[in-house]
C-alpha cells in the first residue's frame, strides 16, 4: 500500500505542509502510549526495521528504537564498528543483505550527505534518514516543530531564530524548510564563518548579533557547535564563542517578552547555551526528547500505510 508520505522519508524539504501537519497530527494520539504503565500497542506487530547508524548517536537511534518497540515491530540494531562495514562492505551490500533477510523498513545515519537518498533510491524497504551529513534531520525537525506546536499552538507568524553552527547543521536546514511550511518566521544568528553563503535565499533572515535575534524572537533554537566537523579557523575559541554569541541569562533577561528555549542535543553546556537557561524556566529541551518518540512512532506508522485515523484507535485499543 502506497503511504501518505510516499515510500521513504528523507527530509522535509519535499514534504507539502499537509504531509508536515499529518506527521504532526498522527503524533499527538501516539504521545499518551508513553504515559502508560504497558507502553505498546500492536500497530507494527511482525514489521522488521534495520537501525543502520553509521554515526553516534544517543538521542535518535534509542528514541526509533522506544518508537518501533512501543509499536510492537521489531527492530535490529546495526552500527558500523560491529558490522562488515568495518571490513570494507559498501552501503547497498550491507542494506541489500539485509533486504535478503526480508526487512521492511531501514532507519539510517550517514555522516554524508544524500547517503539516505542514496539507498533509498536502490532498496525496496521504507528508508527514514535519521541524519545525513549536513544535509537534513528530518525527525529532528518534526519533533522540534511538534514542540513548538505544543506550546505555541499554530506556528503561521511565529517567530523562530535558529542560533550558531548553521553551516555544519542538518537540524537547522530540516527547521529552516519545516518552519517556513508551516508559515512561522525563520532566521539565522551566528558568526558568519558559521552561516552558509546566500543563507538568505533559503527566506530566512540573517542576525549577526544574539542580542538582535533574542529581541526578534519568539523561540530560540540553540544549535551545537560542531567541534568535531570543523576542519579549522572558524572561532578564535569556545571561550571567545560564548562571549559574543552563548545563549546566556543576561541576555535573556533583556528579552521583551518571554523566550522559548530549544536545542537538538547533544549541548556543549557554558559554549553556546548556559546551564541556567539550558534548566530554565523556558527550556523545552527534554520536551522536545520526549516528542521525538511520538513523532517517530507518527513517521513510522505513516510509511507503513497507516491510516491516521487508526493512530486514533491504536490508542483506544490500549486503553
Ligand atoms: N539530536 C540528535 O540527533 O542527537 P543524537 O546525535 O544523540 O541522535
Amino acid at each position: 500500500m502506497s503511504s501518505a508520505l510516499g515510500k521513504d522519508l528523507l527530509g522535509l524539504e519535499p514534504l507539502s505542509a499537509e504531509q508536515i501537519k499529518l506527521i504532526l497530527d498522527t503524533a499527538e494520539p501516539f504521545k499518551a502510549i508513553s504515559e502508560r504503565a504497558i507502553k505498546k500497542v500492536p500497530t507494527l506487530r511482525g514489521s522488521t526495521i534495520v537501525n543502520l547508524f553509521f554515526e553516534n548517536s544517543t538521542r535518535t537511534r534509542i528514541s526509533f528504537e522506544f518508537a518501533e518497540k512501543r509499536l510492537s515491530a521489531d527492530p535490529v540494531n546495526v552500527s558500523a564498528a560491529g558490522s562488515s562495514v568495518s571490513k570494507g562492505e559498501t552501503l547497498v551490500d550491507t542494506a541489500r543483505n539485509l533486504e535478503a533477510m526480508r526487512i521492511d523498513m531501514v532507519v539510517i545515519r550517514h555522516g554524508s550527505s544524500g547517503a539516505a537518498q542514496f539507498l533509498a533510491e536502490r532498496i525496496k524497504s521504507n528508508v527514514i534518514n535519521a541524519g545525513d551529513g549536513m544535509h537534513e534531520h528530518p525527525t529532528q525537525g518534526l519533533l522540534d516543530l511538534l514542540t513548538l506546536r505544543d506550546h505555541f499552538g499554530d506556528l503561521a507568524g511565529k517567530r523562530v531564530c535558529i542560533c550558531g553552527d548553521v553551516l555544519h547543521s542538518r537540524v537547522a536546514r530540516s527547521n529552516i524548510w519545516g518552519l517556513r511550511k508551516v508559515g512561522a518566521e525563520v532566521a539565522v544568528c551566528g558568526p558568519r564563518s558559521l552561516l552558509p553563503s546566500a543563507i538568505e535565499e533559503l527566506g530566512v533572515t540573517v542576525f549577526d548579533h544574539i542580542e538582535d535575534a533574542i529581541e526578534w524572537a519568539d523561540a530560540l533554537n540553540v544549535l551545537r557547535l560542531q567541534i568535531e566537523r570543523m576542519t579549522g579557523g572558524y572561532i578564535p575559541s569556545l571561550r571567545e564563542y560564548n562571549r559574543v554569541f552563548g545563549v546566556t541569562r543576561d541576555r535573556l533577561a533583556r528579552a521583551p517578552r518571554d523566550v522559548l528555549i530549544l536545542h537538538p542535543g547533544p549541548m556543549n553546556r557554558g559554549v553556546e547555551i548556559d546551564s541556567d537557561v539550558a534548566d530554565g524556566e523556558h527550556s523545552v529541551i527534554l520536551d522536545q526528547v520526549t516528542n521525538g518518540i511520538a513523532v517517530r512512532m507518527a513517521v513510522l506508522y505513516l510509511l507503513a500505510g497507516g491510516n491516521p485515523a487508526l493512530a486514533e484507535s491504536a490508542k483506544a485499543a490500549a486503553r
